[in-house]
Parts: C-alpha cells; sequence; structure tokens
C-alpha cells in the first residue's frame, strides 16, 4: 500500500459499498474503462486527480487504474470530501489518497504539494489550483506534463488567464466545454444538488419561498429551474444582458441584487466571480436571510467581510452558521462557510450525470496519452466525435434509440438549390 492521509481506514467497507451503488449509474463510464483496460491504454501513466472526492470520482480512479494508470487522489476542496470514499481508495484499491473532509487551507496545499511530488505526467484538475501551483512554483515540472484536463468553469477561465500570460506550456483539456459535461453536469447536476444540501442542511420548505439565483450560466439554469420547480419564486441576478434577457423570458424576476437582497429569503451564488454578494448586501437582507454558494470557490459570498461586521458565527447544526449584524442586529444564516453547498452538506451530482462527466474526463486522459507530444501549448477542447460517442453511450444506457438522418436528408442539408 502506498502513502496516504485520510480520516479513518476503518471506514472502507461502507465506501466501497457507496462507490458500487453510483457504478451502477455509471454505465458508460464502466464501458470506457473496460475498454481501457482491454487496451492498457494508459499503462505507466502517473496522474494526479485534484478533484472532489466522492464516489463518482472513485468510479473514475477505478477506470483510470483498469487501464494501467497509477494515480493519488487530493480533494479540490477541503469540505468536500466523503471520508469512506477516500478510505475504500485506499483499502481496496491502493491508491494513494490524501484527503480529509475539514482539512484546513494549509493541509489542503501540503497535499496538493505531495502529489506534485510524485511527478505525475497528467494532471486531472478541478479548479485549477495543481496546475497554477505548477506553474507558480515548480515550474522546472512543467516538461514532464504531457497534459492536464480540467473540470470546472473557474479552472477553465484560470487556464485561459494563465495562455494569455504564456504561463501555460501544455496542453490543457477544458473537458468542462465538452457538452455532454456542460449541458448536463452544470444544469442538472448542479440544480438538483444544490437544492439537495440546502434541503438537508437547513430542511427548511422550499415552497412559498423567495430564491434567489446568482448568475445565469449553465449552473444558474438549474439551480433556478429546480427552486422553481420545488415552488420558489426565483429571482436572478446578472451581469451579462444576454443572459439577463433569457433568464426574463424564462419566466424569472431579473434585478440587481442590492434589490434583491431586500425580498430574498434564500440567496445561491452560482457566478465563478467574487463578492456577489458583498458586506452591503448582506446589510440589507432581512432577519434570518440564509446564504450559500454553489460555484467553485468559496470567494462568491464575502465570508471575511461578514465576520468583519457580525458577531458569531454560532453553529445551529452542521454547516449552518448564524451571524448578527452589528449594524442592524438582523441575522443572516450562512450555510457550509461559503462553501460548494452541493458538497459540503449533500453528495454533490447524482452519478447519472457524473457518468457523462467522468466518462470525458477518462476520455481526455487517453486522448492527451494518445496525441503526447503532438498536441500544442494551451486550451484544447475535446474532439466533437467524443462528445457524441459519450452522449450515444449515454443514450443506449437509457435505453433510449433516435432516427437517423436518410441519405436525402443528408443531401438537403448540404444542399443550397432547393427553397420554395
Ligand atoms: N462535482 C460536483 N458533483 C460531483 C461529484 N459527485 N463527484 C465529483 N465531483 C463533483
Amino acid at each position: 500500500m502506498k502513502g496516504y492521509e485520510i480520516r479513518d481506514i476503518g471506514l472502507a467497507e461502507r465506501g466501497r459499498q457507496r462507490i458500487d451503488w453510483a457504478a451502477r449509474e455509471m454505465r458508460v463510464l464502466g464501458l470506457i474503462g473496460q475498454r481501457l483496460a482491454r487496451e492498457k491504454a494508459l499503462s505507466g501513466i502517473r496522474i494526479v486527480a485534484c478533484v472532489h472526492v466522492t464516489t463518482e470520482t472513485a468510479n473514475l480512479v477505478r477506470a483510470l487504474k483498469a487501464g494501467g494508470a497509477q494515480a493519488v487522489v487530493i480533494a479540490s476542496n477541503p469540505l468536500s470530501t466523503q471520508d469512506d470514499v477516500a478510505a475504500s481508495l485506499v483499502a481496496d484499491e491502493g491508491v494513494a489518497v490524501y484527503a480529509m473532509k475539514g482539512e484546513d487551507t494549509a493541509t489542503y496545499r501540503r497535499h496538493v504539494d505531495i502529489a506534485l511530488d510524485t511527478h505525475p505526467h497528467v494532471i486531472i484538475d478541478d479548479g485549477g489550483d495543481v496546475v497554477a501551483t505548477l506553474m507558480s512554483k515548480r515550474p522546472e515540472q512543467a516538461g514532464e506534463i504531457i497534459g492536464s484536463t480540467e473540470e470546472t468553469t473557474t479552472g477553465v477561465t484560470r487556464l485561459r488567464a494563465m495562455e494569455r500570460a504564456g504561463r501555460l506550456p501544455f496542453p490543457a483539456i477544458a473537458v468542462n466545454n465538452a457538452q455532454t459535461k456542460h449541458l448536463f453536469d452544470n444544469r442538472y447536476g448542479t440544480g438538483q444538488s444544490t437544492l439537495d444540501g440546502i434541503i438537508r442542511a437547513t430542511n427548511i420548505l422550499i415552497a412559498g419561498r423567495t430564491v434567489v439565483v446568482a448568475g445565469y450560466g449553465m449552473c444558474g439554469r438549474g439551480v433556478a429551474m429546480r427552486a422553481r420547480g420545488l415552488g420558489a419564486n426565483v429571482i436572478v441576478t446578472e451581469v451579462d444582458p444576454i443572459r439577463a434577457v433569457e433568464a426574463a423570458m424564462d419566466g424569472y424576476r431579473v434585478m440587481p441584487m442590492m434589490a434583491a437582497a431586500e425580498i430574498g429569503d434564500v440567496f445561491i451564488t452560482v457566478t465563478g466571480n467574487r463578492d456577489v454578494i458583498d458586506v452591503p448586501h448582506l446589510e440589507r437582507m432581512k432577519d434570518g436571510a440564509i446564504v450559500c454558494n454553489a460555484g467553485h470557490f468559496d470567494v462568491e459570498v464575502n465570508v471575511a467581510g461578514l465576520r468583519r461586521v457580525a458577531d458569531g458565527p454560532i453553529r445551529l447544526r452542521p454547516f449552518v452558521d448564524e451571524y448578527r449584524l452589528r449594524s442592524t442586529g438582523r441575522r443572516v444564516i450562512l450555510l457550509g462557510e461559503g462553501r460548494l453547498i452541493n458538497l459540503v452538506a449533500a453528495e454533490g451530482h447524482p452519478a447519472s450525470v457524473m457518468d457523462m462527466s467522468f466518462s470525458n474526463q477518462a476520455l481526455a486522459v487517453e486522448y492527451l496519452v494518445k496525441h503526447r507530444g503532438k498536441l500544442s501549448a494551451g486550451v484544447h477542447l475535446l474532439p466533437r466525435e467524443i462528445d457524441q460517442e459519450i452522449a450515444q453511450l449515454k443514450l443506449t444506457t437509457m435505453g433510449i434509440s433516435i432516427d437517423e438522418l436518410t441519405p436525402g436528408q443528408r443531401d438537403y442539408l448540404s444542399s443550397w438549390e432547393v427553397g420554395t
């Protein structure tokens, strides 16, 4: 067994059962894993995976291992690790895992360093911390990297900034931007798991409440849709005029956060930006307003600002902290310390949607290895055929068949002569 740092190896049995349960919903990834195993497509490849340590991630790691890779797994967020999964990965799969739910930032950073000490060929990043650490602290290792893959919108934004700054010397695949990733994981995954996290943390009734969703990208759409489905009055805040029009025409009220702050009962940030809920917003909120975040980093709610202007926190329940604003005497309830509420208080996105996200990850790693030395430095998209293959396999596992174009229809689509 390799080195590891986890909460409790004794949790492995429960972790293995939960990983097997998720596997039943991850049949596309299962098929890909079987092929990678037959072809030993990843033989000798050292991978560092900095991801949320969940049952779904464990199935990705199983697939990569089956393909012959050696993986080191570290957490991409201090509060998202499922300790039983970490234990099973170590005990049952012999994987080096450095992740504990509740680890502090210094430990989190130390784990990134331990992972980089293994001199990976491929980095699977979720948020960009490993690639950014490599380039800022160990640029001499960049030559060893075949490439990286990035799971999330925030990480892709960061990679593009590195590319612009001339600091991305290897190919990085924006897995997030695959259609079979962001159209489903970001929308249906974040939509369901965020409401799940809020409900598990608080057990509040959503029906009849005013829910403010900050950001109307794919994640915001999913959250707004599911909140409405549970009976909430939904308000959307945006900075992008096109997205704001979409939200308005989807039937939501759209207004600035300063206006929404006075009316909302529950606030959910999914923007990828910082200080979206800032002190002036917090000071306007109703007594008992609930505030949480489902964006990647804990910067969307200005938690440091809240701590400066409020007394507390008083922990009311796990992941539920009450602050009392000194200026108004009103209380704000912050969930999950402002970190991803869907992974902190619930289990992240359900396996069936992570099936497609992590199939993209597995195929992106294979693609990098197959094209080793041939891809230019910078951000790449996965080829469209891979997206289509994943969608087709997903349909098959869902028992859905679709029509095919007839030769006449193909001709029609490629001709310009036929009109009225
Ligand atoms: N991100 C969101 N949900 C996730 C999950 N279930 N596993 C890994 N990463 C995730």
